[in-house]
């Protein structure tokens, strides 16, 4: 399943991550790629410890841990620290499949990358080419965003970043683990829990509410691996 969430970061978020990320201190984005991935990436990339990658990551990390979106999407175990890209000049990234298995920076930790999330934070308007393009069993899928809003979509899709002809793109990308690694059951608990919200505003006091809600739960006590 491939989901935007429209408005992650508020107007004064995305402003203060902008004005940020302006001046930050780019390195070339091959250094953190993988053998096979190098030769396909050519983009700058925030160093994992530069101070400001930390900052604006938490930033992000504190607005999606009260995101119910994204928390009922992903049903998130563990979550990688946002790292920033950009791409200009031509700059692009080839086909690939991202690592399966990513290291917590600095620590021994483990993170297996169930889903893969784009966080746009330039305005579509300022450059020209930059689609995230997203592989599928039912074609290719161009995804360009308004500034604050993200994408997600599984870890094991095939994926590129088509070249960026004007302007520069800067976006925050990270990977989750999560609580129910397969696709599908995953995909059917977020469209039960969406259809229960719905419900919840419509009709409140209803003893098959509560049944459907209880049904929810145990699905998920029967998916979820911690
Ligand atoms: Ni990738």
């Amino acid at each position: 399943m491939m989901l935007i969430l429209p408005d992650v970061l508020a107007a004064e978020q995305l402003a203060q991550c902008r004005h940020a990320l302006s001046r930050a201190q780019w390195i070339d984005g091959r250094s953190t790629a993988g053998h096979m991935a190098a030769h396909a990436k050519h983009n700058q990339q925030l160093a994992a410890d530069d101070p400001l990658a930390v900052q604006l990551g938490n930033l992000i990390l504190d607005v999606l841990g009260v995101n119910p979106r994204f928390i009922s999407a992903t049903l998130p175990l563990k979550v990688l620290p946002p790292a920033f890209n950009r791409y200009e000049g031509g700059g692009n990234y080839g086909n690939h499949i991202d690592n399966a298995i990513r290291s917590l920076p600095g620590t021994a930790h483990r993170v297996r990358t169930d889903i893969s999330a784009t966080l746009f934070l330039t305005p579509p308007e300022e450059y020209e080419g930059g689609e995230l393009v997203v592989e599928d069993t039912y074609g290719s899928h161009p995804v360009k965003l308004p500034a604050g809003h993200m994408v997600i979509y599984p870890g094991t899709s095939l994926h590129r970043v088509n070249p960026v002809t004007r302007g520069a793109r800067i976006a925050a990308f990270f990977w989750v683990q999560s609580l129910v690694r397969d696709e599908i059951q995953r995909e059917t608990l977020y469209r039960m829990d969406t259809a229960i919200q719905q419900l919840t505003r419509e009709v409140r006091d209803s003893a098959a509410l509560v049944q459907l809600t209880g049904v929810y739960h145990n699905l998920l006590r029967q998916w979820s691996q911690t």
